[in-house]
């Protein structure tokens, strides 16, 4: 967390002025999405925050659509919020543009629709069923370390065709990739590329048809890409679809514990979860990209000018009013579509594993509801969270009758 303070610039007028801290969300209100909620409702269009670098932080649905979509003014390959520390490799595509983006994303693409989003999901559903099975008869878990992390691994491993017996090593690295402290993080984040690396020079020289191959063996913009790039490339396809995931489906099942009607209803009718599952999906953004603006723009009075850093919390837009009424309740008969929300993002960066995610979430809530349709949370137990530019569940101890 950055404890000092960045001057506020003169084109930012004193009442969009906030002293947020991204990582401090919980300051506000421990579930961190009401957190989010509380200061949208008492904020302008944008407000700015002198942490992390000092940043705008866009407040309402409407200029959130255009900072994610108009990639003309708003760039990623600019500064990010917190700013990406010294060394560090930039995550590949995420913190590109233009052409080079484009030719970076082509090779992902393939992979995350038709039959290897098929195969994925097939082989996290026969895990997410083990998983339940085998805890079931406890009466308790840990949602998140025994179950919704696992998930989204076993699909990365899918796509890269590598075996099951390393997911508990990733599993550890997970957790620590969530922790607060940034040195632990930062190391388990560099043990993250060590293991992609091995695989990447691996198939390298002996390429099969997954996905790391054909990164590993890519060319962009008329030359092969580096090793740096490669690796890059490969791990943000692992650390993308890994917490924003797992942190999803740990939000839906807090919800789902204390909103009893809603999960009742979803058990009684499971046809509704693949056809509603969007309305879910609106209600908990976990996504926080950066952008940098590169040409002033004017939102509602307040000017953003060439070179400020904007941070993008996803969860904002889902839960604007104008846009969604009565935003905080789930409504299973509201007709959300994923067009109209920005969960995902939109414009040149949308998440290319929406699909996927997607796909995750609906075999999560049919399989375990189908076993465990009735559960709580643990009284002196209560679910932790962090924010961030994931808003993550860290730990959401539930119970039932076994
Ligand atoms: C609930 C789950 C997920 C959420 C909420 C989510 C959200 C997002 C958002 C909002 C972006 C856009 C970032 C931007 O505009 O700069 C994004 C990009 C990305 N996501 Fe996801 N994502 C999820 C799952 C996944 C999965 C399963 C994968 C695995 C393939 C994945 C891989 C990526 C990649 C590679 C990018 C960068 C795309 C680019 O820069 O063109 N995500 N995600």
């Amino acid at each position: 967390m950055a404890t000092r303070l960045a001057e506020v610039p003169a084109h930012v007028p004193a009442e969009a002025v906030r002293d947020i801290d991204i990582f401090d969300i919980g300051a506000i209100d421990p579930d961190i999405h009401i957190g989010w909620k509380k200061l949208q409702n008492e904020s302008p269009a944008l407000i700015w925050s002198p942490r992390n670098g000092g940043h705008w932080i866009p407040m309402r649905a409407h200029v959130i659509e255009r900072v994610l979509s108009d990639a003309e003014v708003f760039i990623n390959g600019g500064q990010w919020v917190p700013p990406n520390p010294e060394g560090a490799l930039p995550l590949i595509p995420i913190m590109s543009d233009g052409a080079l983006h484009r030719a970076y994303r082509s090779f992902i693409m393939p992979y995350v629709i038709g039959k290897p989003l098929l195969a994925a999901i097939e082989r996290a559903r026969g895990l997410a069923i083990d998983l339940i099975e085998g805890f079931r008869a406890n009466g308790s878990c840990d949602f998140v370390t025994d179950f919704s992390q696992h998930l989204p691994i076993e699909v990365f491993l899918s796509l890269v065709d590598l075996p099951s017996e390393d997911r508990p090593y990733l599993a550890s690295l997970a957790e620590v990739v969530r922790m607060p402290d940034e040195a632990e993080r930062m190391a388990a984040f560099g043990k993250m590329y060590e293991y992609v690396a091995g695989y990447v020079d691996e198939r390298t020289k002996n390429p099969g048809t997954d996905l790391i191959s054909t990164i590993a063996n890519g060319s962009v913009l008329g030359r092969p890409m580096t090793r740096e790039e490669i690796v890059g490339e490969c791990t943000q396809v692992l650390i993308g679809g890994l917490d924003t995931v797992a942190s999803m489906m740990g939000f839906i099942a807090a919800h789902l514990a204390v909103n009893v009607p809603l999960r009742r209803r979803l058990s009684a009718e499971p046809r509704l979860i693949e056809r509603r599952v969007d309305e879910i999906i609106r209600r908990f953004g976990v996504a926080g990209p950066s952008r940098q603006a590169v040409a002033d723009v004017e939102f509602d009075g307040i000017e953003v000018k060439a070179g400020d850093t904007l941070f993008v919390a996803t969860a904002l837009h889902g839960l604007d009013e104008s846009r969604w009424s009565n935003s905080l309740e789930i409504d299973l008969d509201r007709p959300s579509s994923a067009k109209d929300f920005q969960t995902f993002g939109s414009g040149p960066h949308r998440c290319p594993g929406a699909a996927l995610a997607r796909s995750e979430i609906i075999l999560y809530l049919e399989e375990w509801l189908k076993r465990i349709p009735d559960y709580s949370l643990v009284p002196d137990k209560p679910m932790v969270s962090a924010s961030g530019n994931v808003t993550g569940v860290l730990s959401l101890p539930l119970q039932w009758e076994a």
